[in-house]
C-alpha cells in the first residue's frame, strides 16, 4: 500500500501546470492542497479494481489522479466560510486560511478542470485508448456534478438545523461521499475493460463502503480528536449538520456500518482474482481512526 501511495503522490504533482510568474499563486495553492497528504483512498481503489479486473496500475493511474484532484477540490470548497467554515485540513491550515478565499475558490476550480485534462491527457490516451478515456471523463463529470457530489453537498447545506429522516441522510451521503467512491470503482473497471457483471459488483461494493465512509466520518467528528483527524472535531454539531450520528447515535451507526461492510465484502465473491486487499480495505475503513 505505501509503495502505491508513493507512486500516486509522485504522479499527482506531475500534472500540475507550470508556474509562470502570472499564475504562480494559483498553482501554489493547488499544489498546497494536493500535496497536503490525505489517505488517498479513492485513487487506491481505482488501482485495486483495475488490477482485480485484469488491467494495469500504470494505465489506471491518470484516472486515479483525476479522481483525487476532484476529491481535493471538493475539500477546498467544503472548508470555505460559506460552506463548513473549517480552519484545518489534512493537519494543515485550510487552503483559504493560507491563500485567501478568492484564491482557494479558484484553486478548487483549477483542480476540477485539471482532472478532466488529466483523464484526457496524451498519457491517459496512450495507455487506455480514446474510448476508455471518453468513458472516464463521462464518469468523472457525472459523479462530481449536480447528480453526484455537488447534489449531496446542497442537500447537506439545506439540511443544516433541520431534523431529517434516515432515508434523506442516505440520499445525501450516497451522493456527497458515495458518488466519488463509486467513481473510483468505475474508473478502475473502465481502465481494465471489465465485464458488465464485474462493473456491477464493483459498484455494489463501492455503494456500501461509500455509505460507511461518511457514517464513520460523522462518528469520528464526535469521538475522535483533532490531532488524530487532522481536521477539527465537533464541526458538524457546531454547524447543526444533519448526520447519521446525530440522528441515531454512535453505537447504532457502528452497527449499521458493520452490516454494510459485510455486504460490501460479499459483493466481491463473484471475482476470480485475489480480493483480499479490497476486503481488508473495507474493514480498514470501518475501523479507521482518522
Ligand atoms: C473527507 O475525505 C471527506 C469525506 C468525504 C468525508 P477523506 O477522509 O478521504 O479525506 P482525506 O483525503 O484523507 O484528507
Ligand atoms: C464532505 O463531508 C463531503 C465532501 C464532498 C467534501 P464533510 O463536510 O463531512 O467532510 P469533512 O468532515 O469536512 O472532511
Ligand atoms: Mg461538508
Ligand atoms: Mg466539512
Ligand atoms: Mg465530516
Amino acid at each position: 500500500m505505501s509503495e502505491m501511495m508513493k507512486k500516486i503522490e509522485q504522479e499527482l504533482v506531475s500534472y500540475l501546470p507550470e508556474k509562470d510568474e502570472y499564475i504562480k499563486n494559483l498553482v501554489d495553492s493547488m499544489e498546497y492542497s494536493l500535496t497536503a497528504g490525505g489517505k488517498r483512498i479513492r485513487p487506491m481503489l481505482v488501482l485495486e479494481f483495475a488490477r482485480l479486473c485484469g488491467g494495469s496500475e500504470e494505465a489506471a493511474m491518470p484516472f486515479a489522479c483525476a479522481l483525487e484532484m476532484i476529491h481535493t477540490y471538493s475539500l477546498i470548497h467544503d472548508d470555505l466560510p460559506c460552506m463548513d467554515n473549517d480552519d484545518l485540513r489534512r493537519g494543515k491550515p485550510t487552503n483559504h486560511k493560507v491563500f485567501g478565499e478568492g484564491c482557494a475558490l479558484l484553486a478548487g476550480s483549477g483542480l476540477l478542470t485539471l482532472a478532466f485534462e488529466t483523464a484526457s491527457s496524451e498519457k491517459a490516451v496512450m495507455l487506455n485508448g480514446n474510448e476508455k478515456c471518453l468513458s472516464a471523463v463521462k464518469v468523472l463529470s457525472q459523479i462530481a456534478g449536480a447528480q453526484g457530489m455537488l447534489g449531496g453537498q446542497i442537500i447537506d447545506l439545506e439540511s443544516e438545523g433541520k431534523k431529517v429522516g434516515v432515508d434523506h441522510l442516505k440520499v445525501m451521503d450516497s451522493k456527497k461521499t458515495g458518488a466519488l467512491i463509486i467513481g473510483a470503482a468505475k474508473l478502475g473497471c473502465i481502465s481494465a475493460g471489465a465485464t458488465e457483471q464485474q462493473m456491477k459488483a464493483a459498484v455494489s461494493y463501492a455503494e456500501n463502503i461509500g455509505l460507511v465512509f461518511q457514517i464513520v466520518d460523522d462518528v469520528l467528528d464526535i469521538t475522535s480528536s483533532t490531532e488524530k483527524l487532522g481536521k477539527p472535531v465537533g464541526s458538524d454539531s457546531e454547524n447543526e449538520k444533519s448526520t447519521y450520528a446525530a440522528l441515531l447515535g454512535v453505537d447504532e451507526c457502528m452497527r449499521i456500518s458493520k452490516e454494510l461492510t459485510e455486504k460490501a465484502a460479499a459483493s466481491l465473491d463473484m471475482f476470480e482474482g485475489d480480493t483480499t486487499a479490497l476486503r481488508d480495505f473495507a474493514y480498514f475503513l470501518l475501523n479507521r481512526e482518522n
